[in-house]
């Protein structure tokens, strides 16, 4: 299964791994790819960084999808019918808006848009937004106007909070733990402080301004304006968890050759085994390669004899220069040989050398994706052809 086998097969790809290894680039890149192959393709970011639109080069982005000019995307040919939207994802308005259309009636609406719990879960449910950008995605796939959607997942502390957003939700509204929470008794017996993937702060902040018999009328409004929704929460956490798991989606992971991120990559890869969320493809970004074949620099050094005192500064500086970028690249190829352990296909391990330039724009998107390959064909270098069998 080679990336553009499932660029062109999937229905959702969601990107993820964690910070500042280059997920946002990776996303714009695949949405790029997959426009060229034809598909009417949404990129969503999560990330409230200006960081899509750079990559992009657009101005701004908003959280309604924006058309990218035709005469940008066909710069250097690509399928015709092939289009890329791009959007941010907004969750004060995704919540807003989940709270219109699914309310009751107007009068429930305004009950919960003014009642204190509804204000204080929701700040809660938009700091910390994996739930509703899993709300938008599952929205947005519903509504049928793309071939392809690439979600670019948010930099969160946990990156498989993302995942299991949908999961917690079902789970909070099932067993009541909402009514738990209003007791000391109940908030101390909920796992480990986390419901939905933020703490209880919010919650206790709201419980000890608003005490007694005033946070017990509060809850019962919320609980009666709420009523009629609570199903519709449950069905669409339900449909996102099947979405999630079918044969539509798949996963890219996008890691740098550093420990701690690696480290993370591994732990998302086991994690989707273990959980039936499918995997596509792992992204190692960033990676120092090191092209120069074993001997190139001998009689380098030497043949310098011939230069004047200037440039025999500028070759010795060069030469150290490659010294500290080898003991980089060695590093690197350390941190790569100890992924080929996880077992994954050498076709799903892709590799995209740190590039000289900051990612920007559609050229230097499809500048990325040029040098994003297969880890064997990535290593080798350049002028060696592949042995023939
Ligand atoms: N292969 C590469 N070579 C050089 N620079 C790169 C490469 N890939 C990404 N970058 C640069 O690294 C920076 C971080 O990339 P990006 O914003 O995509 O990371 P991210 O994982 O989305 O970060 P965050 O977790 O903060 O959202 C950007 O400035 C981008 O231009
Ligand atoms: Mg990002």
């Amino acid at each position: 299964m080679n990336l553009s086998r499932l660029l062109s097969e999937k229905r959702l790809v969601i990107c993820c791994g964690s910070g500042g290894v280059g997920k946002t680039t990776t996303s714009a890149a695949l949405a790029l790819q997959g426009a060229a192959l034809g598909r009417k393709t949404l990129v969503l970011t999560i990330d409230p960084a200006r960081r899509l639109a750079d990559a992009l080069g657009i101005s701004s982005l908003d959280h309604r999808p924006r058309r990218l000019p035709d005469a940008t995307l066909r710069r250097r040919g690509g399928s015709a019918s092939g289009t890329l939207d791009a959007m941010m994802l907004d969750a004060k308005a995704t919540l807003d808006d989940l709270i219109h259309r699914h309310a009751p009636s107007p009068e429930a609406r305004d009950a919960i848009l003014a009642n204190p719990i509804y204000r204080y879960g929701s700040r809660a449910l938009i700091e910390n937004p994996e739930y509703l950008a899993m709300e938008k995605v599952n929205a947005l796939e519903a509504e049928g106007s793309w071939d392809l959607i690439v979600v670019d997942t948010p930099p969160t502390r946990h990156a498989l909070d993302f995942f299991s957003a949908s999961r917690r939700m079902g789970e909070f509204l099932e067993g009541n733990r909402f009514l738990a929470m209003m007791t000391p008794e109940g908030r101390r017996g909920l796992t480990g402080g986390r419901i939905l993937g933020f703490g209880l702060g919010a919650i206790t902040r709201l419980i000890e301004r608003v005490t007694g018999t005033e946070l017990l009328q509060a809850a019962r409004d919320f609980f009666t304006a709420f009523e009629g929704m609570f199903e519709g929460f449950r069905e669409r956490a339900a449909r996102m968890e099947s979405l999630l798991r079918s044969e539509a989606t798949t996963t890219v992971i996008v890691t740098s050759p550093e420990p701690h991120a690696l480290a993370e990559a591994r732990q998302l890869y086991a994690s989707f085994a273990g959980d039936r969320i499918p995997f596509g493809a792992l992204v190692v970004n960033r990676v120092a390669i090191d092209r120069l074949v074993e001997g190139a620099l001998d009689g380098v050094a030497a043949g310098g004899t011939a230069m004047d005192s200037r440039e025999r500064v500028r070759l010795d500086a060069l030469i150290e220069n490659y010294y500290i970028f080898r003991s980089l690249a060695a590093r690197d190829s350390r941190a790569l040989a100890a992924l080929a352990g996880l077992g994954i296909d050498p076709a799903r391990m892709l590799i995209v050398p740190a590039l000289e330039e900051e990612v920007v724009r559609i050229e230097g998107l499809r500048k990325f994706l040029r040098a994003l390959k297969p880890g064997a064909a990535a290593l080798r270098p350049p002028g060696a052809r592949r042995r023939s069998r």
